[in-house]
């Protein structure tokens, strides 16, 4: 265990991604917390003045300003005042909420999102001070040295840590599986990847990823459903009562009609919604989709919590279809441009040195919660081996579900918990002397 101060203390490992959110103690087998990353928030309009030598700063900024004692050129305007909730797992509702995420195409896009993130996750769930306790965070392999040095800067300037450090997924993930070489092929929330580690370190050259992961696959389903029964799952939050009805059957549910919801808020829950539908009910083919097979297939019945039920049989295999054939099986933007996880693993293979392949086909390392899908790994494995006949094939993913939902924050823990760690992570006294940009020589 790092010490820190002549004190044992436990980093904390925090990895924030498009869809939840991990936060635990180094050492520890399993993160104390596990959330969506998409949380709620309502925007009020504020009364600010904004004063004539520097508009940017509101009322607070301002003694005169607060005294209400409002100077020559100075002006009322109004600015939107974000009320954070991380509590929306269970759905709670509150009028005007919207529901925001903090990451696009991987990399953080709304830093006041992550920020909420880091403080709910420290202080509400870990109940710890960040000021106490050494921080390591995930990135995307292709996140940019910018956005890394904001990273810094948040950890130390306005957490307060002690010591920090940032860490490529795929490397983590690859720890995670107690590996320091391999193909890492991660399908996560919004997008999936493949990106070659060696020893530690990620092959920036060999990454490949598209904007196809999870996440955009709940909403083909959602569409599909859409287009196959006419049906769109009735949120929770917005059913007063329901009936029973017959197979098929659109629900005879009555609503709620709550005022004051959100397009935003509404889109998530039917999310939400769907996810028990797409995690238990779809699967994939161990070879590549054909109706007549598929229908073969023993079928699952599913029912939504609206009372709309049915039998899937075909379309339980056609809708994860689209993780390996986007081009005739996923309907959403950029299809055509899009191909298979399979496809992607063989990039980056290819982009890599002649001599690492092979050592990178004996370790392919599967992460991401979208990776989950019965038979996900048996289509790869034949997917690559038929690509590439004769070369020595192993897939490694956890064994349980929950550990490959969180393969990355494992790797996370075991990196945190060495006892080398300290000769790894920025402390605060390095920032103070290089600051932030000290980041893109220490985490490589
Ligand atoms: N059993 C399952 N079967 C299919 N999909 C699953 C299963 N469990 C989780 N998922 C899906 O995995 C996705 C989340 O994966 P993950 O937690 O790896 O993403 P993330 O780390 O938040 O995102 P990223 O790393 O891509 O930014 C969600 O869309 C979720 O529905
Ligand atoms: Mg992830």
């Amino acid at each position: 265990m790092p010490t820190y101060g002549g004190d044992e203390v436990n980093a904390l490992v925090l990895d924030i991604g498009s869809a939840y959110t991990r936060a635990g103690f180094a050492g520890e087998d399993l993160p104390k917390a596990y959330f969506p990353s998409h949380i709620g928030y309502v925007e009020t309009d504020m009364e600010v003045t904004e004063t004539a030598d520097d508009p940017s700063k509101g009322a607070g900024a301002s003694p005169a300003a607060s005294d209400g004692d409002v100077a020559m050129g100075d002006r009322a305007a109004t600015r939107k005042e974000r009320q954070y909730f991380c509590d929306t797992e269970g759905g709670a509702w509150r009028a005007g909420m919207e529901i925001g995420g903090p990451m696009e195409d991987g990399v953080v896009k709304d830093w006041d999102i992550y920020e909420k993130i880091w403080e709910y996750a420290f202080k509400t769930r870990l109940r710890v001070r960040a000021e106490e306790h050494p921080v390591i965070v995930s990135e995307a392999a292709w996140n940019t040295s910018e956005k890394r040095a904001k990273l810094v800067e948040l950890a130390f300037e306005k957490f307060q840590c002690p010591a920090f450090f940032v860490c490529k997924t795929p490397v983590l993930a690859a720890f995670g599986t107690g590996r320091h070489t391999g193909l890492v092929v991660d399908i996560g929330g919004e997008s999936a990847s493949a990106c070659a580690v060696y020893e530690g370190y990620c092959l920036t050259k060999t990454i490949r990823r598209q904007a196809l992961g999870g996440e955009q696959l709940t909403a083909h389903i959602l569409s599909q459903l859409k287009a196959e029964f006419n049906y769109e799952p009735t949120p929770l939050f917005d059913i007063k009562s329901k009936t029973p009805t017959d197979i098929q059957r659109l629900p005879a549910v009555a609503r709620r009609n709550r005022a004051g919801v959100t397009d935003s808020y509404l889109s998530a829950m039917r999310h939400r919604l769907t996810l028990e539908f797409k995690e238990s009910a779809c699967e994939i083919l161990e070879r590549p989709f054909a109706k007549s097979y598929a229908e073969s297939k023993p079928h699952k019945p599913f029912e939504f919590p609206d009372g709309f039920n049915a039998s899937f049989s075909a379309m339980r295999y056609a809708l994860p279809e689209a993780l390996f054939n986007p081009k005739d099986y996923y309907l959403g933007p950029g299809a055509g441009s899009l191909v298979g996880v399979h496809e992607l693993a063989l990039r980056s293979v290819v982009a890599s040195d002649i001599d690492l392949r092979p050592h990178l086909l004996n370790s392919v390392v599967l992460a991401g919660g979208s990776s989950l899908f019965p038979g996900f790994a048996d289509r790869m494995s034949l997917a690559l081996q038929e690509a590439i006949p004769g070369s020595r094939l192993k897939l490694y993913c956890p064994t349980s579900a929950i550990e490959r939902k969180v393969t990355a924050w494992l790797g996370g823990s075991i990196l945190g918990s060495l006892g080398t760690f300290h000769q790894l992570w920025i402390s605060r006294a390095e920032y103070d002397e290089h600051g932030a940009s000290i980041v893109d020589k220490r985490c490589l």
